[in-house]
């Protein structure tokens, strides 16, 4: 092949956090922020970039070349070996990564570099998968470059986003729709410059927890459990507090999923003034019974709230990151300076602000 242009999108997780670890849904958007790869087809893999530094040499396999495979190429690697052992032909890349997406945002730049690394190297071989192959070998992927045991949700919103919708996936059948945002509605994602690295986080300690919940259902499928259930296990002593918090965020995180995905269908001033309460219970959520949000992301979106956002709550990974807040267009970057100003006497931290639109998923751009 001459030079071919990859692209894939960083994604908003607009409500379902963590949800993806029991199978439940998921709200995802891809933004218009992300990663390409222009590359040609070679006998190895060697890509560099500017932006992320360094280097990946690799043999077309995925094994490593060298000693300089540090960082970012350890995703790369990693991606070579999951399509190789889904019988993807050994041919390399030659080429140039470049990327718009802030590392350690908690908008999922390692995703969409697995994404796009995946969907060069499938190019380079005449290899072809379906999108959410692709989506889950990515997710592999991420297990195999940095041990975390993390959801579909990345992976597969960079694959299945569409412009101006957001992806409702249920994580458990992999099935999806598409709820269309109303027109008008951006969406202001503000970083609290706060890094999160999910290798280091609680995120797997939060995994484990949610399971040790479950292990009290035994044999029931997790999205079935109802609220009621959960507090009469615990009042039975069959799980401890701190399991039925994490498993309660699940639950009830599940349920706000659907209502987001109704609200946006039919955006009244009631529906939007739900939306807000949907938003604010699924932060106060992840803050107390998940507890992975952090002083930063709380004042973020306490400082969105008063500054008129329709809605705005932590996204991603938690233990630093992002905020998403929903907003009109004409009022977005308004909003975003208004948070950035007041964020700035009252925290240490430097907040970023991107105001963003639904974007179409990760695909070849030339
Ligand atoms: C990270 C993980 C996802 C998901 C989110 C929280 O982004 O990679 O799988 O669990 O956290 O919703």
């Amino acid at each position: 092949m001459s030079a071919r242009v990859f692209w894939a999108p960083g994604r908003v997780n607009l409500i379902g956090e963590f949800t993806d670890l029991v199978g439940g849904p998921v709200l995802p958007a891809a933004l218009d922020l992300g990663v390409r790869i222009e590359a040609e087809a070679a006998e190895t893999i060697d890509l560099c970039s500017h932006e992320l530094g360094g280097r990946a040499r690799l043999a077309a396999d995925g094994s490593p070349l060298g000693d300089e495979n540090e960082g970012w190429a350890r995703y790369v690697a990693a991606v070579a070996v999951e399509l190789a052992l889904l019988g993807r032909p050994a041919a390399g890349l030659e080429g140039e990564i470049s990327s718009t997406l802030p590392i350690g945002a908690g908008l999922s730049s390692s995703a969409a570099l697995e994404v796009a690394a995946g969907l060069a190297l499938c190019a380079a071989a005449g290899f072809s998968l379906e999108p959410l192959e692709l989506a889950q070998a990515a997710r592999r992927a991420e297990h195999r470059a940095v041990g975390v045991p993390c959801g579909i949700l990345d992976q597969a919103a960079s694959l299945l986003g569409r412009a101006g919708s957001a992806v409702l996936l249920d994580t458990g059948s992999l099935a999806y729709e598409y709820i269309p945002l109303p027109a008008g509605l951006a969406l202001v994602i503000i970083d609290s410059g706060v890094s999160r690295r999910l290798e280091s986080s609680g995120y797997a300690t939060r995994q484990e927890e949610v399971e040790r919940a479950l292990a009290a259902f035994t044999g029931r499928d997790p999205t079935e459990i109802t609220l009621a259930e959960l507090e009469t296990a615990e009042a039975k002593g069959r799980l401890d507090s701190i399991a039925a918090r994490r498993l309660r965020h699940a639950i009830s995180e599940g349920e706000r999923v659907r209502e987001v995905a109704r609200l946006l269908g039919d955006p009244t001033p009631a529906s939007l003034q739900r939306l807000g309460e949907v938003f604010a219970a699924g932060h106060e959520s992840v803050r107390s019974d998940w507890e992975a949000s952090t002083p930063e992301l709380d004042l973020l979106v306490e400082l969105a709230r008063e500054k008129g956002a329709i809605a705005a709550r932590m996204t991603g990974g938690g233990f630093g990151g992002s905020i998403v807040a929903l907003a009109w267009t004409d009022e977005a970057e308004g909003l975003a300076d208004a948070v950035l100003g007041a964020y700035e006497s009252h925290a240490d931290a430097q907040a970023k602000a991107y105001v963003c639109r639904a974007s179409d998923g990760a695909r070849e751009i030339s």
